[in-house]
């Protein structure tokens, strides 16, 4: 129990100062709770606005891929330099020290392999990302597949209605329909139906055009980095992306597929938040590797 013997009474009030009203600064987020919110500002720094999250759920379908042989010894030394750490709830659990005091974005979808037919999935309790302190949860939608694009959009619209009685934003990400082009109209139609099911949060492709994905989808959006490209390649890739619009990037292969993750992961963090140029990325990824 407090003493009750000194009790002061409040005198500076701030009369006549008007409380400041303060914005979100996340594109479309300001109408979110103050959880949501919390947990964005986790995800995406808020002295830039931008992110850099680690994807490592490629064993959720793929097994043991290159550079994902051994997650204590290939991820967990890139965990200091990511802002957020994306992954499957196994790995996390078994992998991840919890004392890692980062962001996380659980993948939170599961079902096919790379053996049989993709993306037939269901998912994951919510309850599950409480537990975990999930700062957001991912789960995927395949639009222009015939076989799931309407399973896996009712998944997005599931998943955001047990986000939102959580305060946990939704990852919606964008899995290329099998006939899709790779284009500007597929990625602007794929993003926006994400957000328009409710996701906070899109992770798509760059592409020729991106500008356009960017201006018509009204959450923040983040790049995957697809396959493994040479190093300057892909900070070209963040580059573009994050001049174009993007808030972040959502990198898994060029980073542990890299000769040098902890080199290359920073190099991408200076091009996301410190406005490095390619070549600049690339000599930083070069003096540190
Ligand atoms: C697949 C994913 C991956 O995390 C995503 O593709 C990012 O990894 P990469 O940069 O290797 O493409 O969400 O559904």
């Amino acid at each position: 129990m407090a003493d009750l013997d000194d009790l002061r009474e409040g005198s500076n009030f701030g009369i006549g100062k008007p409380v400041e009203n303060q914005a979100f600064y996340l594109k479309g987020s300001d109408n979110l709770s103050w959880g949501m919110k919390d947990r964005l500002a986790r995800i995406f720094r808020p002295d830039t606005g931008r992110t850099v999250m680690l994807a490592f759920d490629h064993g959720f379908i793929m097994g043991p891929t290159s550079g994902l042989e051994r997650i204590d010894l290939n991820i967990v030394p890139l965990i200091k330099y990511a802002d957020c750490l994306m992954g499957a709830r196994g790995i996390i659990r078994s992998s991840i020290p919890a004392n890692s005091n980062k962001a996380i974005c659980l993948r939170s979808d599961a079902g096919t392999s790379i053996l049989t037919e993709l993306n037939h999935n269901v998912v994951i309790d919510v309850k599950d990302a409480v537990r975990m302190n999930a700062s957001a949860i991912a789960v995927m939608a395949s639009i222009g597949d015939a076989a799931t694009e309407a399973t896996t959009v009712a998944n997005i619209c599931r998943a955001v209605d047990a986000g939102q009685e959580y305060g946990i934003p939704v990852m919606g990400v964008t899995a290329v329909g099998k006939d899709m082009a790779r284009d500007a109209r597929y990625f602007s139609l794929a993003s926006r139906m994400c957000a328009e099911n409710g996701a906070n949060i899109v992770k798509t492709y760059y592409c020729e055009g991106f500008s356009k994905v960017i201006a018509s989808c009204p959450v923040p959006v983040v790049i995957a980095g697809g396959k493994k490209l040479p190093e300057l390649e892909a900070l070209e890739l963040c580059y573009n992306a994050i001049n174009e619009g993007a808030l972040g990037v959502d990198m898994g292969r060029n980073v542990f597929q890299s000769d040098a993750p902890a080199a290359m992961i920073q190099a991408v963090s200076a091009v996301v938040h410190d406005g490095l140029t390619p070549q600049q990325g690339l000599e930083l990824f070069n003096d540190l590797k």
